[in-house]
């Protein structure tokens, strides 16, 4: 059948074309960015019965989005046919994301974003349904087939040479995390964002996300103040060494985003904070 793109921002609109690269039948449920997937036109494009595959961005780096993933799991669990992908790249590990729980397919990270490893690294989980439809697949490729990586795991081997490199740093970051405690962790990346929003609020900026809806990982700033970004972003490099991006694609500049993801404390988010309010023109 079709696979069905959930498209709320940069990385979530990428995937309808990686899916058409991949020769994939494939359709957009387009919703312009800042918003978040809605549950109900979920519900309404799976009940078409077009759909066997849906993609979902739990959490949209570019606009802050953290869409609500316990109710979209929901809707596709009502649909047994559908197998769903969710790439938690800015999330994982920052809050719970019970993937047997909640019925998902693939769950796809990398190592960049919420583990805060160097950039270079996929990690994959595949539920049973998902190698039961692998099976079903003629044209898997070799170097993404779940199957030959269920073959290779079972003799504790990779169907390629992989990155001993990043295997390392994340066995050293999985000590980190499990050190510190998961609930632990899930509460500085709480506490972490509330001291970013709170700033956001005090210095007269608004949200580019709606509130019920904004990401706990990082937060995309509405530029309503209309300051000129890319001399904040100069000014936050020269003088303190910081580096934020200042919007992505067609937001540049309209935002700004401020991460509190991975490793980033209390004390260098402050830091952070701090080194903005020195930078910020005068409101
Ligand atoms: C949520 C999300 N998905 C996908 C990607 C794309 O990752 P890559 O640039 O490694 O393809 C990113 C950015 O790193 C991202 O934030």
């Amino acid at each position: 059948k079709r696979v069905l793109n959930c498209m709320c921002g940069a990385f979530s609109d990428k995937w309808l074309d990686v899916s058409r690269r991949c020769g994939k039948n494939a359709e957009p449920l387009q919703v312009p960015w800042g918003k978040h997937i809605d549950p109900q036109q979920l519900d309404a494009a799976l009940a078409t019965g077009a759909f066997d595959a849906v993609t979902l961005i739990h959490n949209e780096t570019s606009t802050g989005v953290m869409n609500p993933l316990e109710e979209l799991c929901a809707v596709a669990r009502r649909y047994p046919e559908v197998v769903l992908i969710v790439d938690t790249v800015s999330s994982f590990s920052a809050v719970p994301i019970p993937m047997d729980e909640l019925g998902i397919d693939v769950l796809l990270t990398g190592s960049q974003k919420a583990l805060a490893l160097p950039p270079g690294f996929s990690l994959f989980s595949v539920s049973e349904k998902a190698f039961v439809r692998a099976m079903q697949q003629a044209d898997r490729g070799y170097y993404f087939d779940f199957l030959e990586f269920k073959k290779n795991q079972d003799i504790d081997m990779t169907p390629t040479t992989p990155s001993i490199a990043h295997i390392n740093a994340l066995q050293s970051k999985l000590d980190d995390i499990f050190g510190e405690g998961l609930t632990n962790r899930y509460e500085r990346h709480r506490r972490t964002n509330a001291r970013v929003h709170d700033w956001v609020r005090r210095r007269g900026f608004e949200f580019f996300a709606d509130e019920s809806y904004r990401s706990v990982t990082l937060t995309c700033v509405k530029n309503n103040r209309g300051i000129d970004v890319a001399d904040l972003m100069k000014r936050l490099r020269v003088k303190h060494h910081l580096v934020i991006d200042g919007g992505y694609g067609k937001i540049k500049g309209e935002t700004f985003r401020l991460s509190n993801m991975g490793d980033e404390t209390e004390q260098t988010v402050s830091h952070l904070l701090a080194c903005l309010d020195d930078c910020l023109p005068p409101s």
